[in-house]
């Protein structure tokens, strides 16, 4: 199968990297893609948000299957451009994609469905947004309507912070705060069947102790042990299932990958978000847990026929991953900066620990930051704490100035594993 994957983030490396070590997989493209990928793919400089550029080049390469990893594309309609095409393509259409692009689709798709979220006002008036911060009182939760790469949202018991918050935004979703330690739960489908993948969870603040403001993520671990085994069946059947039949009744079917953020609270599991594609960095130790080979789950989404595949196969291996970030992230990052320590990691900790590009390009021999999350360390171990132990290990091999990182990745579930 030959298989053309758009994007060039930590994410679409660990969804190369899985790919690359597929059987079923002949020739493996990517764009426009970054440094670590170039390792592993062919790399096109392509606009990802070019629906027919993108089928173009699908076209060409002759591919069997594109992929597309970021929510852009997907919100600008380029699935559907490449369906258009005759290419069987893994992601949601444009208008299924609104899932993601729009907080108050999702919220009202969500009221439809019967799936339990946070009680939320859509606000576009000053008098409006006073109105909502009033009725729920602090912690406020103020929320960009648009995309906004994980960093529109607001939380914070600063009335005045909430309120300039809100009122610099265009359409404003403001919400209840949920109380509880928040999942990340993955679904494959294919507009009908739906296949969880295993949970992990992602830490969003920038800084250790859960402080700073909130980025688009700083690291990850799975399995949760400290969740209750039966979660995933459980937000199969509340959330996943029906929010997908929900969907499909409305006539915009949602095929690709379903991401439900969620808090587990003391009143029981509630939606925080809908996202329409894997999630960033939790992909890179799903990935890292799944013994099925990729490939065909992917098309299966695509052609509607994940009904027909067997039951997905996981390692009993923990995974962490760790994100290192530019000088200044989550505002402006400062790039260009050359990253040394790249080949000592894959000589020294593979294939137990490897690193993952997300803001990297080449230039000459070195390789240089290129965006606010330059790359991520990922591990496997038998538990949370080898393999927590082994991202550490190796992340202090890797050279960057003025880069950060947390210190706290999957500190708290290894202690009680
Ligand atoms: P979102 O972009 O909707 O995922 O929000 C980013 C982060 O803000 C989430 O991962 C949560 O940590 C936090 N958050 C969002 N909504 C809520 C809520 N209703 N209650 C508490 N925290 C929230
Ligand atoms: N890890 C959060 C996201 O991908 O949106």
């Amino acid at each position: 199968m030959k298989v053309l994957v758009i994007g060039g983030g930590a994410r679409e490396h660990a969804l190369c990297r899985s790919l690359s070590l597929d059987p079923d997989v002949t020739a493996l493209h990517c764009a426009p893609g970054n440094a670590g990928i170039a390792e592993v793919a062919r790399l096109h400089p392509v606009d990802a948000l070019d629906g027919a550029a993108v089928a173009a080049l699908a076209g060409e390469l002759e591919a069997d299957l594109v992929v597309i990893g970021p929510e852009a594309p997907l919100v600008a309609g380029v699935a559907d451009a490449v369906r258009a095409a005759g290419i069987p393509c893994f992601g949601p259409s444009g208008e299924a994609a609104q899932l993601e692009g729009s907080k108050a689709f999702a919220k009202d798709v969500m009221a439809g469905a019967g799936v339990p979220t946070a009680r939320s006002y859509v606000c576009t008036t000053p008098a409006e947004i006073d109105e909502a911060l009033d009725a729920f009182g602090a912690p406020y939760v103020v929320k960009d309507d648009g995309l906004a790469a994980g960093k529109g949202v607001v939380v914070t018991s600063d009335l005045a912070e909430a309120r300039a918050h809100a009122l610099a935004c265009e359409r404003v979703v403001i919400e209840e705060y949920l109380d509880g330690p928040e999942v990340s739960l993955f679904a494959i489908t294919d507009g009908t069947t739906v296949l969880p993948l295993q949970p992990a969870q992602d830490f969003k603040r920038a800084l250790d102790g859960d402080l700073g403001p909130n980025t688009g993520g700083m690291g990850a671990y799975s399995p949760l042990p400290w969740a209750d085994p039966k979660l995933v069946d459980e937000v199969l059947e509340t959330v996943l299932q029906p929010t997908v039949d929900e969907l499909r009744r409305r006539g915009t079917p949602f095929s690709g990958l379903l991401y439900a953020g969620l808090a587990i609270t003391g009143r029981g599991v509630r939606v925080i978000e809908f996202n329409a594609r894997f999630g960033d960095p939790e992909t890179q130790v799903v990935l890292a847990r799944l013994r099925t080979p990729l490939a065909a789950v992917l098309l299966g989404s695509a052609n509607g026929t994940l009904d027909t595949l067997p039951p997905l196969a996981w390692r009993e291996d923990a995974a962490v991953t760790v994100v290192v970030a530019a000088h200044n992230y989550p505002g402006t990052p400062r790039s260009g900066d050359p990253i040394e320590g790249l080949d000592e990691v894959a000589a020294e900790d593979g294939p137990q620990a490897y690193v993952l590009h997300a803001g990297t390009r080449r230039e000459g021999d070195a390789v240089v930051s290129a965006g606010g999350r330059v790359l991520s360390v990922t591990a496997t171990g038998s538990d949370l704490a080898q393999a927590r132990e082994r991202a550490y290990k190796a992340l202090g091999r890797i050279r960057l100035d003025g880069s950060q990182h947390r210190t706290d990745i999957a500190e708290k579930a290894a202690e009680g594993s």
